[in-house]
C-alpha cells in the first residue's frame, strides 16, 4: 500500500530566456501515462477541493498559476504541501486520500491523471479509505 512517503515532487524543466519561461513536461517526468488531464480555477479562496482517494488513479497536481496547499494522508500519517510553483509537480500515487485549500486569488490547478473519468474508482468516504487502507 502506497504511503506518504510515495508522494514526491519533480522539477519540471524549464528554458529560460529574456522573454520568459517555457515549461516542459515530457513522458520521462510523469511515472504513467497520461489519460485525461483537467484543472480548477475561480476557486473562491475559502474553497475546499479533494476529499477522496484513487483506487487506481495516479495524478501529477502543478499549481499553474497562484498557490494552494494539497493535503496528502495515507491513512496513519499525513502532510501540507504547498505548491506555488508553475514547475513543480505533485505526485500522488493510488490510495492516498488529498484535500486541496487555500488558494490564492487566481489559483489554476492543473491534474494529470492515469485514468479517465470513472466515479467507481473513487473512495469518497473517509472512514471507507481508512479501512481500505488498514
Ligand atoms: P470533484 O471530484 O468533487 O472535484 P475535486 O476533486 O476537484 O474537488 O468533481 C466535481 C464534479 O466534477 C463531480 O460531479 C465529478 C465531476 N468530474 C467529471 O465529470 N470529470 C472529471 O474528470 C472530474 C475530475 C470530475
Amino acid at each position: 500500500m502506497n504511503t506518504i512517503n510515495d508522494v514526491s515532487i519533480t522539477e519540471i524543466p524549464k528554458v529560460h530566456d529574456e522573454r520568459g519561461v517555457l515549461a516542459v513536461i515530457e513522458k520521462d517526468i510523469i511515472p504513467f501515462n497520461i489519460k485525461r488531464v483537467y484543472y480548477l480555477y475561480d476557486v473562491p479562496s475559502d474553497s475546499f477541493r479533494g476529499g477522496h482517494a484513487h483506487k487506481d488513479q495516479q495524478s501529477v497536481v502543478i499549481a499553474l498559476s497562484g498557490s494552494f496547499d494539497v493535503i496528502v494522508d495515507d491513512g496513519k500519517s499525513k502532510k501540507r504541501i504547498m505548491l506555488n510553483k508553475p514547475n513543480q509537480a505533485l505526485y500522488i500515487p493510488t490510495n492516498i486520500w488529498r484535500e486541496i485549500d487555500n488558494f490564492s486569488s487566481g489559483a489554476v490547478c492543473l491534474v494529470l491523471a492515469s485514468t479517465t473519468y470513472d466515479e467507481n474508482e473513487y473512495i469518497r468516504d473517509y472512514k471507507d479509505f481508512i479501512l481500505s487502507v488498514r
